[in-house]
């Protein structure tokens, strides 16, 4: 058996469909988790997708002793690095709670895996760390910024992980930086399972569609975009998570560090976005505009080059396969996996 893959936050959202395409590829994915904000139900779904359950352990990236035991057990080639908070308000009123998360967690497994002589690590960054570019597409030299504890947790792990492989270039980092994540695994047996009143939109539509919500808010009909509302780069998940595997194979062919936008190249508006989705579901999303949303920029989508030339990928699956995967998956777990 091949060494395994430790997938920090595994059972979460990206993490479990990453699971599934390490699985696909032949990589045999070890899932540490502690389960605050997913269900390990996520883990038997990516068993009935693939037939093979990911390798299981339940705990914090927090705990230091958990970690040494797991990576002297597990011997693991390498560390995709999910685990984290990423909830944008409730970081600006809980930083602490973020700060000691991410970037303290961080530190703890960077740490662990130095002390385990395992220096291969790809790590969840955010378009986030882009702040409110001058102009679209952002490519990866554009400057950074943060506006709020959760996207500085991500600068601070960026420049952390830069810092590390100034001092020791046997690391091999890969700084991921991803657009907007959206839709689910085409079986249905997995998506995103938000805890409570979703704050991103895919999950907000969906669940008007299937009735657990009156209609959509849509904030902002002013912005300085084609139809007035906000413009994204929104990249199914799967292809987000193919993007991990290629990001790997670069990884352990090549010492040093790299860092990729994760994106498909392509905006789309909030009203686009809407419209597509009832085209996919045939049902209708009742919204109504409404103010702008604090901390909102007008529009943001990948520069997705870097990530083609690098590493050979690109996202392939469309608006409306997004939508009809999102939809599935919506109408097959009403209430989620919790
Ligand atoms: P998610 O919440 O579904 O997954 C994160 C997982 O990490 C959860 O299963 C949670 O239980 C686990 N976790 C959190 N803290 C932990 C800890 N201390 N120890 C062990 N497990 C812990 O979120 P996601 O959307 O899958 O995001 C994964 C990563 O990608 C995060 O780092 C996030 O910041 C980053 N990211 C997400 C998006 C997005 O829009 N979803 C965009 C850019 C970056
Ligand atoms: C998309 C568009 C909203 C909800 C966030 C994080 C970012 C990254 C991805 C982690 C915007 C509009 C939304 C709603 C709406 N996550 N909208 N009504 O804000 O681009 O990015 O998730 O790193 O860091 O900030 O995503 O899905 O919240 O919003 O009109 O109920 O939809 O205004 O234009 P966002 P989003």
């Amino acid at each position: 058996m091949p060494l395994p893959i430790l997938v920090t936050g595994g059972a979460g959202y990206i993490g479990s469909h990453t699971c599934v395409a390490l699985i696909e590829a032949g990589h045999v994915p070890l899932v540490l988790d502690n389960l605050c904000n997913s269900s390990v139900e996520s883990l038997a779904r990516v068993q009935r997708i693939t037939g093979v359950r990911p390798l299981w352990v339940e705990g914090d990236i927090r705990d230091a002793a958990l970690l040494q035991r797991v990576l002297a057990e597990h011997r693991p080639q390498a560390v995709i690095h999910f685990a984290g908070l990423k909830a944008v308000g409730e970081s600006v009123r809980e930083p602490l709670a973020y700060y000691d998360n991410n970037v303290g967690g961080t530190t703890i497994l960077l740490q662990a895996m130095q002390e385990a002589g395992l220096r291969n690590l790809i790590f969840s960054s955010s378009a986030t760390v882009y702040g409110n570019p001058a102009s679209v597409p952002i490519s990866e030299d554009f400057p950074r910024s943060a506006t709020n504890p959760y996207g500085r947790s991500k600068l601070m792990i960026e420049d952390i992980l830069g810092d590390l492989v100034g001092a020791d270039p046997r690391w091999r980092v890969a700084r991921l930086r991803y657009f907007n994540p959206v839709g689910a695994h085409a079986s249905g047996l997995i998506g995103e399972d938000p805890r409570g009143i979703p704050n991103n939109l895919m999950p907000y539509i969906t669940q008007v569609a299937v009735g657990r919500l009156p209609e959509l808010q849509v904030f902002g009909g002013d912005w300085p975009t084609p139809d007035g509302t906000g413009v994204r780069d929104f990249i199914h998940v799967m292809d987000l998570a193919e993007g991990h595997v290629a990001a790997l194979a670069h990884l352990l062919g090549e010492p040093g560090m790299f860092t990729v936008n994760l994106g498909t190249g392509q905006g789309c508006s909030v009203l686009q976005m809407v419209q597509a989705f009832e085209r996919n579901s045939g049902r209708r999303v009742p919204y109504r505009i409404v103010p702008r949303r604090a901390g909102d920029i007008a529009a943001c989508w990948a520069d997705a080059s870097a990530a083609h030339r690098l590493l050979h990928w690109q996202a392939r699956r469309d608006l409306d396969t997004i939508c009809a995967d999102a939809w599935r998956w919506q109408q097959a777990n009403p209430q989620g996996l919790r």
